[in-house]
């Protein structure tokens, strides 16, 4: 396809007038458009048939450029970015007023990320604005983690899709925020909880739930692969395949079983492989999925977290 590829110049010039771009980013691909022009924004919501309550995150080169979109940073996002640098991690600030109101819902915090993966990073410097760019899939569909995955689903309503290979990540960042004192995670992802208590030195409640009105993007209808998946215990006694219509996937290889989510236990591979997965699945002649949760630590949380979300929906 003609507007997928690797110029580098063409998506910051793009991105720079107003267009669509698809971003790869250490995390999942994100759609990017200029976040302080309302009107390509808008066609965010429209390519990805988002509902306007739905926040955006605001992508941005560097720590030194976030004074760009948030009015003030709270000391323990300092201390984080001192710590991590650029990482899969979101820091919800408050916002200045010139950050249009569509890119946060109305809401006035701002969600503010500065990618790990340098041709991000290159692309926002190139373009010179700060990019609004939700996950590059369709509302409610598992987050793309190839440039291929951008041109399937979103294709031609997408101006330019920058390669950037796949996913080193495979999971979305890790949200913060300090609402009322101490840091709460809205979101578990890529930065784990264990890493984020070590920097703190105390451990952030998470309210990663669809209920939480601080993250009105987290409801259950999320991950979609479109049928129906079940998920098994960690340590699971698989007994082989189950036919054609069920297809297994053990957390580590099973006796008799084709496929794992990992080879020998690592979640940075399941983390890496999971959407992937989903969407093997999605497009199978498989009716159902069981699949076996991860230990439920560092990013096992995130990764288990997703699956619930892709489970709850399998069964509506
Ligand atoms: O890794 C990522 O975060 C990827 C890449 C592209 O950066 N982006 C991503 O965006 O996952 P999205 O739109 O799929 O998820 C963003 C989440 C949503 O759940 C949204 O509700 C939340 O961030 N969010 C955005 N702005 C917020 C704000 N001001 N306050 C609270 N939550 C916010
Ligand atoms: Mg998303």
């Amino acid at each position: 396809m003609q507007n997928l590829g690797k110029d580098l110049a063409r998506a910051a010039s793009v991105l720079k007038a107003g267009g669509l771009v698809a971003m790869p980013t250490e995390t999942v691909y994100g759609l990017a458009a200029n976040a302080f022009d309302e009107a390509a924004v808008a066609r965010i919501f429209e390519a990805k048939n988002r509902p306007h309550f739905d926040p955006l995150i605001v992508h941005l080169p560097d720590w030194n450029e976030v004074g760009r979109v948030a009015s003030s940073i709270h000391p323990e996002a300092h201390l984080l970015w001192n710590a991590l640098g650029p990482a899969p991690i979101t820091y919800v600030l408050p916002k200045r007023p010139e950050v249009p109101d569509l890119v946060t819902s109305g809401l006035d915090h701002v969600a503010v990320r500065i990618p790990k993966l340098k041709l991000a990073r290159e692309l926002l410097t190139l373009a010179g604005v700060p990019a609004a760019a939700p996950s590059a899939n369709p509302f409610g569909f598992v987050s793309p983690t190839t440039a291929q995955h951008v041109a399937d689903q979103l294709g031609e309503q997408v101006d330019y899709i920058l390669d950037g290979g796949p996913c080193e990540v495979g999971l979305e960042s890790t949200i913060i925020a300090w609402p009322n004192g101490p840091a709460v995670v809205l979101r578990l992802g890529g930065t784990t909880l264990e890493q984020l208590s070590g920097i703190l030195g105390y451990l952030p409640e998470v309210r990663n739930s669809s209920s939480s009105p601080s993250a009105p993007g987290m409801l259950q209808a999320h991950y979609a692969p479109g049928k129906p998946l079940r998920l098994v215990p960690q340590g699971f006694a698989w007994a082989g395949e189950q036919g054609n219509e069920i297809q297994s996937l053990p957390w580590m290889p099973a006796k008799g079983i084709a496929r794992a989510l990992t080879t020998s236990g690592s979640p940075v591979e399941a983390a890496q492989r999971l959407f992937g997965e989903l969407r093997a699945f999605a497009a199978s002649e498989a009716r159902e999925l069981w699949i076996e949760l991860a230990p439920e630590e560092g990013l096992g949380r995130a990764i288990n977290d997703r699956l619930r979300r892709a489970a709850h929906c399998g069964e509506e």
